[in-house]
């Protein structure tokens, strides 16, 4: 495993709409580990590849010691609102309040290319979110209502 080198703020590669995976391989594996390893040495709750310079579609999410990776994800239902502060690995020391859903049904696959179905409330439907907003080139900053002062 491997820390890999984030991506901040306006570099370009986080505005790309990211590429589906189609090859469940050792490439992948590997990228995937390495984003575990990255995004908990940063302290984060989520990262996704285009933050690490790798345009696919794959996330990690980490909650509660609760490893989630999801590969080619798809929300397929919301439901209410919540009101938070959010913050990104590619934007050190910024936090701001964002509006997300409170409740997410997403499906997405695994490494192995199995296809499963994930619930979320609260912070893993924010993390959920905005990992996948990541993939469509879509960074939170375009939804902070205000940030929190230092
Ligand atoms: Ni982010």
């Amino acid at each position: 495993m491997a820390i890999r080198q984030l991506r901040l703020r306006d570099d370009e590669i986080l505005k790309k709409r990211c590429k589906e995976v189609k090859k469940f391989d050792d490439k992948l594996a590997i990228l995937l580990d390495d984003m575990f390893e990255t995004m908990e040495k940063a302290e984060g709750v989520g990262l996704a590849a285009p933050q690490v310079g790798i345009i696919k579609r794959a996330v990690v999410i980490e909650i509660e010691d609760e490893k989630i990776e999801m590969i080619n994800p798809e929300i397929l239902e919301t439901s209410g609102t919540q009101n938070g502060n959010e913050g990104c690995l590619s934007f050190p020391g910024l936090f701001g309040e964002v509006e997300r859903p409170n409740y997410v049904k997403a499906k997405a696959q695994d490494r192995t290319g199995k296809t499963f179905i994930i619930e979320g409330e609260g912070l893993l439907a924010r993390a959920i979110c905005h990992e996948c907003d990541h993939l469509d080139g879509h960074v939170f900053t375009e939804k902070v209502t205000k940030y929190l002062e230092n």
